[in-house]
């Protein structure tokens, strides 16, 4: 194995990603459009490799689970009835002098002072007294005040604030509205799970580390219906198979672990909430969750719809509103986890140095490149052929430019797993050399094996 070394790596992940295709910055030729990202060609394909994993072992594979898409825009009563008008807001403070925005709490507890539990006085007290702008140093701020993270805009000209429709802050909420809908047109029994794939929007105040906290994401959020009494076995269970899930795509078992949160600390829907989070490069941060979020967004709406959303238990006679446990996974932190773990530079035994990302081969957004030797009219056309074959089954990548020295470099880049040469010997014996990606091993395989090989590996 070549010597490998571990670098501090967001800086060169973030200059890797823009290089080779995999994120861009947003609206760059205006300038940039501060945290806002672009998946490029093979970013949107990393990207959709983790949902449609995700999809097919938490939907397709599970007979107590269902899939929806539900709107982006949904009434603005949810979130009445949710609790994110009034909850769903951070402590804000500007410095008057820098005109710098922070989260008071962040500010404060990285002052070591305590925040928690404090009021809005009580916080603004602490910040007036002991706190220097990190930015600029003045001592000179806003009183503490909340802020709504949701983003909002206005349905019609008037401006009502009726007509005010608001982008959602999760997913959840697109399956709470579902629920009846799904209770009356499919065959379900409780237990069951719904789940779903879609864009979220948060105006966050501290927006940051890459696409690590963005203010446009997607989540993949299941809500799985319960009888009350079985909420505690449920939680374990789900906790099981996220950590699984994490295990599936390729995460370093040493790298994630499990945090419960305080009391105090949970949101106002979560009985009990359980993070999973990740060794990221700046610090142990979230990258999944699983709440109990108890009863709260059925009684919610059915208080505020006044329809009645109890589940009618015909087996035991009784009518009831279903509890829920929610796992809840953001595909963008999937994004970056993935990365993160995956990058690695290494110094070969030769002296040259390659920059590689070892992305599980499920997960890879190409799964196999195929290169003839040479730009030779002999090797081109087997080449394109068996490119044409191998395309019908993986997501593949032909290149016939420059060394092939590389081509592999370019194809370690993308965490491409196998390379596929096409040379003189092809035209002999009908073999090629596959060569796999992080032990650098070639080995002589015939063509009319490869695509059963292949398979068997990835
Ligand atoms: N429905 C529950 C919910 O939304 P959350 O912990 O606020 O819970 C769920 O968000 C997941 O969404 C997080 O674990 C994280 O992966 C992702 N996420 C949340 N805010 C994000 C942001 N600003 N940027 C990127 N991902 C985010």
């Amino acid at each position: 194995m070549p010597n490998v070394k571990k670098l501090d790596i967001l800086k060169p992940i973030v200059a890797l990603c823009k290089r080779r295709g995999f994120i861009y910055p947003g609206s760059e030729i205006y300038g940039g459009f501060a945290n806002t990202y672009s998946y490029g060609p093979y970013g949107a394909q990393l990207k959709k490799n983790i949902k449609d994993l995700w999809w097919k072992t938490f939907v397709e594979k599970r007979s107590d689970m269902l899939g929806i898409d539900g709107p982006i825009l949904l009434h603005p009563e949810t979130w009445r009835a949710s609790g994110h008008l009034d909850g769903f807001s951070d402590m804000l403070v500007d410095c008057k002098m820098c005109k710098s925005r922070f989260r008071a709490d962040h500010l404060i507890e990285s002052y070591g002072l305590q925040a928690e539990g404090k009021n809005l006085g009580e916080l603004t007290q602490i910040i007036h007294k002991d706190i220097k702008c990190p930015k600029c140093g003045a001592k000179d701020f806003t009183e503490v005040r909340h802020f709504n993270l949701m983003f909002h805009t206005p349905m019609s000209k008037t401006g009502a604030s009726h007509e005010i429709a608001y982008l959602r802050p999760e997913t959840a909420q697109a399956i709470f509205l579902d629920y009846k809908n799904i209770l009356d047109t499919q065959r379900v029994k409780i237990p069951f799970g719904v789940a779903q794939i879609g864009k979220a929007f948060r105006n966050e105040i501290t927006p940051g580390n890459f696409i690590f906290r963005v203010i446009e994401f997607e989540q993949m959020e299941i809500e799985y219906f319960i009888r009350e009494a079985d909420w505690k076995a449920t939680f374990e269970a789900w906790l099981s198979e996220m950590l699984l899930w994490c295990n599936l795509i390729g995460l370093k078992k040493t790298h994630y672990h499990t945090e419960e949160h305080a009391q105090e600390k949970l949101s106002h829907y979560s009985k009990r909430t359980v993070d999973i989070v990740y060794d990221f490069p700046f610090g142990t941060s979230e990258l999944y969750g699983i709440a109990y979020r108890t009863d709260y967004d059925l009684k919610r709406h059915q208080e505020y719809s006044k329809i009645n959303l109890e589940y009618n238990d015909l087996e035991h006679q009784k009518k009831f509103l279903p509890h829920v446990i929610e796992p809840t996974f953001g595909v963008d932190r999937t994004f970056l986890a993935l990365l993160c773990d995956a990058y690695e530079e290494e110094e070969l035994e030769s002296g040259e140095k390659r920059s590689v990302l070892h992305f599980s081969p499920k997960i890879a957004p190409v799964k196999v490149a195929v290169f003839p030797l040479m730009k030779k009219e002999e090797l081109v056309p087997v080449a394109g052929k068996v490119f044409r074959t191998l395309q019908n089954n993986f997501t593949c990548e032909y290149d016939d430019g420059g060394a092939i020295g590389k081509r592999y470099r370019r194809q370690d880049e993308l965490g491409t797993p196998f390379c596929i040469t096409i040379d003189y010997e092809t035209l002999e014996n009908h073999t090629v050399t596959l060569r796999e990606r992080d032990t650098m091993k070639q080995e002589r395989v015939p063509i009319d094996n490869l695509s059963a090989l292949l398979m068997a590996r990835l």
